[in-house]
């Protein structure tokens, strides 16, 4: 994504690692730009004019896999700072002479990590009895330093866990500092930035809108565009970027699948078409929708055949409407990289998004989506500069295929009914406790498991339903909230005394990893 030549920059160079684009995104956070590429990508030909310096990320090989890392060792010579995490860590370990071997313990998680050495990279990392707690996940470890390099920190596990050679301005990490179950973890980023790279802020959300109107402007040119809007954070975005960017070329389609959230229709019209005078072209697709997902189960199926008919239906306007040339959609990072790395590396696969996987081979339409290198907060930060009201932009996340995805097992018209009543009852009773506002997102899934239970003096035996509540920073990792014992009771009161067909609420406690946002 080659934005400015002219600017100064980090360069980011992805193994696949999950985690890439928070490398990116921390780097931004500091004001400074930066760009990514895959490791295949690198050669003679890049210019390393702007380049100040350089962080190689983790991925999911190992470094004896010698055909599938290509990795040139060109960039060793360009006398350019360099930081490797976790497998970009080994990777320089091994090319600079030391040795990488599979770990006698593997780790996952968080592990304690021990200062042996000072050094410029860790300024105001470590707490003042010289430890901290630092997110590892790896399987290999460098065994025996490279040449001219020095320990700076290890764990129990793994005796090189930092390690530097000042001279060269070479560095590697095994751990993660992007990620944010590692204490401080930013600070590293920040000195490999400022003290080790000399940089000087050139990089700003205002910066961000600017940039991407361009980019929109460039990419459209007289074409028409339609917009898939769901009335939800990201696509309420595009839709004012984009408007704002080619004005009446664009069409935004809104499609009810009958998956959406309770009035979710009514609210999206009467603020896209009322209030901000968009093209809008409403769909009733309830009944096909809920048809062709009938006794269907499987979450990859559900979402391949949501992501499918949106294509289909959307297509069938494009033609109405005559001449489209582009789809727009609100696909944000994490979606990206949860489906299939963006850069062409190899992250596994985790879910197929609907609006990325569930695309058909032979798509007529050339997608547009701007937001694709962005993560929530910073959409939510562009939403304001871009003045869509706060009740969009700091509304919770909805996945595409909504209600489907929080609703294991089979889809029917009764249960869609219950789930959309429990999640209205959790939602206003965290906006009336103050509670909306410190959560990242929130709802009610209903799970196909029935259970005993007693009312009156009648036994039930009816469905179960799941709460989730979490806090993130970017939707990539996340905790549960913890509620009062006195709000689960009053929201848990309620939903049962007022759903016919739910007896039992459960709070899901996990985090994410191991488990993700939502259910399926
Ligand atoms: P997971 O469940 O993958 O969710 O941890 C991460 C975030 O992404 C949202 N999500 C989706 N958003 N299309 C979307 O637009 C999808 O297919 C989709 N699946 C999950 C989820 O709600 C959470 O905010």
């Amino acid at each position: 994504m080659n934005l400015k030549d002219d600017l100064s920059k980090i360069l980011i160079i992805d193994f696949g690692s999950q985690f890439t684009q928070l490398i990116a995104r921390r780097v931004r956070e500091f004001g400074i730009y930066s760009e990514i590429i895959s490791h295949k990508k690198i050669n003679k030909k890049l210019n390393k004019k702007k380049i100040n310096g350089i962080i190689l990320s983790g991925g999911p090989l190992n470094v004896y896999q010698s055909k599938k890392v290509k990795f040139n060792n060109e960039i060793l010579k360009w006398n350019i700072p360099i930081l490797g995490i976790c497998f970009g860590h080994q990777v320089i370990s091994k090319e600079l002479g030391g040795k990488v071997k599979k770990a006698k313990n593997r780790e996952f998680g968080l592990a304690k990590l021990k200062r042996l050495n000072k050094s410029k990279l860790t300024k105001n990392f470590f707490s003042k009895s010289g430890t901290n707690n630092v997110w590892m996940s790896h399987a290999d470890e460098v065994t025996k330093l490279p040449k001219g390099f020095r320990v700076i920190a290890k764990t129990d596990t793994s005796k090189f866990s930092i390690i530097e050679n000042p001279s060269k301005k070479f560095y590697g990490i095994q751990f993660h500092p992007e990620v944010s179950h590692t204490i401080n973890g930013k600070k590293i980023i920040k000195n490999f930035i400022f003290s080790i790279c000399k940089m000087r802020r050139n990089w700003s959300s205002k910066n961000q809108k600017y940039v991407l109107t361009h980019e929109v402007k460039q990419m459209v040119k007289k074409s028409k565009v339609i917009c898939a809007l769901s009335g939800g954070v990201d696509s309420s975005v595009v839709a004012k970027l984009i408007h704002n960017a080619i004005g009446k070329q664009l069409t935004c389609i809104f499609v009810n699948t009958g998956l959406l959230r309770k009035n979710e229709e009514h609210q999206v019209i009467k603020t896209f078409k009322k209030k901000f005078k968009l093209n809008l072209i409403y769909v009733d697709a309830k009944k096909i929708f809920l048809n062709n997902l009938r006794n269907i189960k499987d979450p990859e199926k559900k979402r391949k055949i949501i992501g499918n008919l949106f294509i289909k239906i959307f297509e069938k306007y494009a033609k109405k409407i005559k001449n489209v040339k582009f789809l727009a959609q609100g696909t944000l990072y994490p979606d990206l990289i949860e489906s299939k790395s963006v850069t062409g590396s190899q992250t596994s696969k985790i879910k197929s998004h609907h609006n990325v996987g569930g695309l058909p081979k032979k798509m007529k339409l050339k997608l547009v989506e701007p937001l694709r290198f962005l993560f929530k907060d910073e959409v939510r930060k562009l939403g304001l500069e871009l003045k869509l009201s706060k009740d969009i932009v700091l509304r919770h996340p909805f996945p595409g295929p909504g209600l489907a995805i929080r609703m294991p097992g089979e889809i029917t018209h009764s249960k869609i009914k219950m789930l959309k009543e429990a999640d209205e009852i959790f939602i206003n009773g965290l906006k009336e406790h103050n509670l909306y506002n410190k959560i990242w997102q929130a709802y009610a899934a209903l799970l196909p498991v029935k259970t005993v239970g007693v009312m009156g003096d009648n036994r039930t035996y009816e469905y179960m339903c799941l709460l989730r509540a979490i806090t993130s920073e970017d939707g990539m990792t996340a905790d549960f909230f913890s509620f009062s014992k006195k709000f689960m009771q009053l929201v848990s009161n309620k939903i049962i005394n007022n759903i016919k067909g739910i007896n039992r609420v459960v709070y899901d406690i996990t985090s994410k990893p191991p488990s993700t946002i939502e259910l399926e």
